[in-house]
């Protein structure tokens, strides 16, 4: 029996790496991993199989960059044909990226069992480019594997049967758990010339924040702001890279020199940072998980989250975008009035485990290790 890992954007490799891992280790399915090439350049994804240990794709459809359309309907042309060659048995998509949608629609048309990891996440904003990516993936999946209570209940609010929803945790943090060890031994800080628990962390590349102008020009004077307190990293994204750029703001950010602009990270490296932040300030959706995890002070810039789990257990505290609410949530963080939080149930590192051990009782296939 074959299983295919459907691939594309950076935040899908950690979640592909564990599950990987623990289907070699575990049983004797076959698998393959998929890459569309959403993400191409090296430091979006070349980076990330060095650092998590995984080998090259098995499959490369190299598609790239491109309206949402024009990328969406180019990874299905192709995927239909790999599908076709390879008779999956089962084609396992994670997240909620072009290429997870892509992979949803291509898969259930074919008639190919299709699992979600990753199921259940709803921010309620339909003009997010990633809850229709969601929507869609989740209603067509046979099985919708979940990283907490909280997407459970969304399913069954939107009527999934409960046989199809399986409660798994967050795979994503079984590659922070395998890797921290890993990237604590790196000199990032020491190269950075930053102390632990003494600097900020900072993301931005959601195009609602980014691709408008005025809501751009707020949250970086927030990083302005921050920046005369407590050096703040900032790793830039290539959409927001090229919107800094557009919008003239390179000589305003070049006047704060602790505000320091670097090219977007590995996996290990930016663990390295992250974890001994003293504050994350972030739109990414991973990243307020990964905060949780680690016990790190988070503030989410957008209006809602998807991952309500991180803010009623976890580190995080969602804060919009207004610059003036923003400023002074940092600088209560950074006073030392820090929210404090638990790692959420079944974020504990087996989550690859509890996923390899059920596709093998799905496909009937021999299990080499059963779970415990
Ligand atoms: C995608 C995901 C988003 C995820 C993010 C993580 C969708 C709809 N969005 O957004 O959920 O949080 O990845 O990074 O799937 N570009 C490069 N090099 C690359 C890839 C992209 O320069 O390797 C530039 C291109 O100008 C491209 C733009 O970034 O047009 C956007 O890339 P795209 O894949 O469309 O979406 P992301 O913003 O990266």
């Amino acid at each position: 029996k074959k299983v295919i890992h459907i691939v594309g954007a950076r935040p899908n490799f950690m979640k592909v790496a564990p599950i990987h891992k623990a289907i070699a280790a575990r049983t004797s399915l076959q698998q393959l991993v998929m890459h569309t090439g959403q993400h191409y350049d090296a430091k979006m994804s070349d980076v990330f199989f060095a650092d998590l240990g995984m080998a090259a794709p098995d499959i490369h459809l190299g598609i790239g960059s491109g309206s949402h359309a024009e990328q969406t309907a180019k990874m299905m042309v192709e995927m239909e044909k790999i599908f076709l060659k390879e008779k999956p048995d089962l084609v396992s998509v994670v997240g909620d990226v072009n290429s997870t949608i892509a992979a949803a629609l291509v898969t259930s048309k074919m008639g190919i069992p299709l699992s979600h990891v990753e199921a259940g996440l709803r921010s309620f904003e339909r003009l997010m480019p990633e809850e229709i990516n969601r929507v869609v993936t989740d209603r067509l999946s046979d099985m919708l594997l979940t990283p907490s209570r909280d997407a459970d209940a969304n399913l069954l609010k939107e009527g999934i049967d409960p046989k199809r929803i399986h409660l798994v945790g967050n795979v994503m943090i079984d590659s922070l758990l395998a890797s921290k060890e890993k990237a604590d031994q790196l000199p990032t800080l020491k190269q950075l010339g930053l102390t632990p628990r003494a600097y900020v962390v900072a993301t931005l590349h959601r195009p609602s924040n980014v691709d408008n102008p005025k809501l751009l020009a707020g949250l970086l004077s927030t990083l302005i702001h921050v920046a005369r307190k407590v050096p703040v990293v900032f790793p830039v994204h290539p959409r927001t890279r090229k919107m800094i750029s557009e919008q003239g703001h390179g000589p305003e950010l070049e006047k704060t020199p602790a505000l320091k602009l670097v090219d977007p990270m590995g996996y290990l490296e930016f663990l390295s940072l992250t974890s001994q932040a003293q504050l994350v300030m972030t739109d990414s959706g991973g990243l307020q998980e990964e905060t949780t995890a680690l016990g790190v002070p988070c503030l989410t810039l957008r209006e809602e989250t998807e991952r309500p789990v991180t803010v009623e257990v976890g580190t995080n505290e969602v804060v919009g975008t207004d610059p003036a609410r923003i400023r002074e949530a940092a600088d209560r963080v950074l006073s030392g009035d820090v929210k404090k939080g638990r790692v959420p149930e079944l974020w504990d590192g087996r989550t690859g485990e509890r996923i390899a051990d059920l596709y093998a009782r799905v496909l009937g296939v021999e299990q080499k290790r059963a779970f415990g």
